[in-house]
Parts: structure tokens; sequence; C-alpha cells
């Protein structure tokens, strides 16, 4: 069977993590004779910089045509002085469209080994395994009107938080079908305290729920539910919120797991088209050094895997993988923490490389 994989490596630190990402895929080839063909195409700044659009036609349809997207990250300080239209971070938003994907899983796992990395203390992260949904096409990051203009005389910029009940329709059916694989618990984050969009998005999810009698449904305030995030996150399941909530809390609890290049995150439509990419951003500051952690772009490689493949062994081999050479004691400078002299500072390619031959020897 072969797969056929867009890569759009994109910006800053996206390029060397997409690498190691690929190096490992390689490895997965080798050792079991699967056959992944890639094209890259460009996005965000480097997309930009080549043909004055952030996301050129030619790289949607090559999305379009391929089984799953492969993306990196997009954005650099340089183009911060962009208008709008021409940003970098406007083409993510651009190809989630383009390609309807409206639900971004993002699995918030601890590692054992990682403890020690986590600001928080080992017996409040221990174990820790969240799914957080986030919903991806709509929200305060779509919604129409939006611009800066003058008004009475002074300038205002304004955003639109709009949610039509079949967008929070749709993305509750996939929380409750994701819980139900769980440990069948749902926690909604909204801010129905307040915000009228949070209020039909709190009445639509009550709704959908009525279908799923075996899932536990709770709501929660963002507010609170950033810091019940810290407090005691063993809490939750499956959390499910919207596009700026969720933005916002899953980078929050990257943080659980050590660092916020831990986390993967599958953007997925209703078909098995998928787009996988790290939930971190181009880090302008790192690049070109070769000390990011390139686990967050691996372990979405195992989403893509096992939601658009439908090949959970294989999925399993690299998350087995990235477990055993972190076992071994091997770290990124993010994530080496604790007792430093059990463990093995390595760069980017170095934990490639390892987790690679890891696949190659398992
Ligand atoms: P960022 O996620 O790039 O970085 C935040 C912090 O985490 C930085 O200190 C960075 O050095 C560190 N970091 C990020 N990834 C890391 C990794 N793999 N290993 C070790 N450390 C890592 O966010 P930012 O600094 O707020 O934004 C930088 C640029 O990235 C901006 O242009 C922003 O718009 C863009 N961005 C893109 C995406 C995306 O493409 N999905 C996501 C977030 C931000
Ligand atoms: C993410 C990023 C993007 C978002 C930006 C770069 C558009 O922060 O993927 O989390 O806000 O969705
Ligand atoms: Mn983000």
């Amino acid at each position: 069977m072969m797969y056929k994989i867009a890569l759009l490596e994109g910006d800053g630190i996206g390029p060397a993590v997409i690498d190691e990402g690929v190096k490992v895929l390689n490895a997965l080839e080798k050792k079991f004779g699967y056959k992944f063909e890639y094209e890259r195409a460009l996005i965000g700044g480097c997309a930009y910089d080549d043909c004055g659009k952030p996301l050129p036609e030619s790289t949607i349809s090559i999305a379009k045509d391929a089984d799953a997207v492969y993306l990196g990250a997009v954005g650099d300080w340089k183009y911060d002085t962009l208008p709008a239209e021409l940003r970098p971070e406007k083409a993510l938003l651009g190809i989630r469209k383009a390609l309807n994907l409206f639900a971004n899983l993002r699995p918030a796992i601890v590692f054992d080994e990682l403890l020690d990395a986590s600001t928080l203390k080992p017996e409040v992260v221990k174990g820790v395994d969240i799914m957080m949904i986030r919903e991806l096409t709509g929200d305060v990051y779509f919604g129409q009107p939006r611009g800066i203009e003058t008004i009475n005389g002074e300038r205002a910029g304004f955003n639109n938080m709009i949610y039509f009940e079949k967008e929070i329709e749709r993305i509750a059916h996939v929380a409750f079908q994701t819980a139900m694989k769980r440990k069948k618990k749902v926690c909604s984050v909204d801010k129905a305290n307040v915000l009228d969009s949070s209020r039909l998005w709190r009445e639509v999810v009550t709704n959908v729920s009525n279908q799923y009698p075996d899932v536990e449904l709770s709501h929660m305030y963002v507010d609170n539910a950033a810091m019940q995030l810290i407090r005691n996150p063993k809490q939750f399941d499956v959390i499910v919120t919207g596009n700026i909530f969720g933005d916002i809390l899953s980078d929050e609890a990257s943080m659980l797991s050590g660092s916020l290049g831990m986390l993967a995150s599958a953007s997925l439509s209703n078909n098995t088209k998928g787009m996988y990419e790290p939930i971190h951003g181009s880090a302008p500051d790192l690049k070109g050094k070769n000390i990011v952690n390139p686990i967050a772009t691996i372990l979405s490689a195992a989403l893509m895997l096992r939601y658009s493949f439908g090949n959970d062994f294989a999925a399993s081999q690299i998350e087995n993988a990235v477990k055993s050479v972190l076992k071994k004691g091997y770290r990124t400078p993010d994530i080496n923490y604790g007792d430093t002299s059990k463990t093995s500072l390595v760069g980017t390619t170095g934990m490639g490389d390892l987790i690679s031959n890891e696949i190659l020897s398992l």
C-alpha cells in the first residue's frame, strides 16, 4: 500500500523537525515495507518569499491530492508587519479551512520518564492522559465582520466570536465518540457566563450528549479550566472547546508533559484525510541551532498513521520507540531536567536518529 504525503515544512524550525519525522517514517518503510511518497509544497513565509502568497493554490491542490498532510510550522518575526492577509499564519488558517479540518486533536500525555521535566510536581502530572479536542475552523478566528476601522474618529480593531449550531454539533460528536473509546468523560469548556456564542455552545453540546448516555458530560468555564489543568489535570479525560480557548489551553497542557516540543496534533475532517503537525510554532529563536525537540513532530507522524492510514501497529511502533529512547535517558535541552547525571543530551538530529534506530531494532 502506497501513501501519498504532502510535506509542508514551512518556516523557522519547521524544516528541521519535519526532516526528523521523515527519517522516522523512512525507518518504518525499511523495517516493514510500507511505501510513503512525498510531495513538497511551500506554505507560510517561505511561500510568500517565493511567490508573494503565503498559501499558493498549488499548495492547496497538492494537499488535497495527498492522503495526508505533514506540516512543520509557519511564521517568523520578519513577516509580522505584513498585512493580515499575507501573514504566514493566515496560510495555516487557510489550509485548515480549505481541507475542512474542523476537529483538532491534541493529546497531552505525560511520559513517566519526563516527570522531572514538567514544572509541576511529579505526583500532579504522573499518569496524565488528556485528549484536548479543539474546534479548528470557526470561532473568532474566522468570524465576520473583522478588521481595523475608524469609528467615531478613533481606530478600532474587531473580530466576531461566532459559532453556528452545526459547527458545534459536529465537534461535539467527535468529542463524545472519542470519549467512548477512552474513559467516557467529556468536559466542555466555554465562557457561557459571559459570551452568547458560548451559551449556544453549551446548549448544543448538552443536546448532543443525549445521544451518548454512557458518556459523562461536565461543563467548565475557561478561566477555571486553565486553573484546574494545573491544579489537578488527572480529572480530565476528553476536553472539547472552541478554537481560541483550545489554542491557549493546549499550549498550557503541553507543560504538563514537560515541553511544548512534546505535543503532537491531528487535524481531521469527516473523511480520513488529515493534517498532522506539532502544536508548537516556528520558534525563530531556535532556528539553525540543532537543539529543538522533534518529538512533537515525530509523534504527529504516529497520529497520521493511526487516523489517516488506519495503521495502529505502525503508530505504536513510533510511540514505543519514543518511550524507549526517553527511558534510555536521551534528552533534548527542553526536557533535560531532574538528575542530569543520568541523562545524555542530544540535538534535534541526534534524537531523530535514536528514534529511527530504535524502530529498526525493536
Ligand atoms: P513557538 O511555539 O514557536 O515558541 C514558543 C516557545 O517554545 C519558544 O521559546 C520556543 O523556542 C519554544 N519551542 C517551540 N517549539 C519547540 C521545540 N520543538 N523544542 C524546544 N523548544 C520549542 O511560539 P511563538 O514564539 O509564540 O511564535 C513563533 C512564531 O511561530 C510566530 O510567528 C507564530 O505565529 C508562529 N506559530 C506557528 C504555529 C504553527 O505553525 N502551527 C504555532 C504557534 C506559533
Ligand atoms: C496553533 C497556532 C496557530 C493557531 C497560529 C499560528 C495561526 O498557534 O496551531 O496552535 O492559532 O491556531
Ligand atoms: Mn497555538
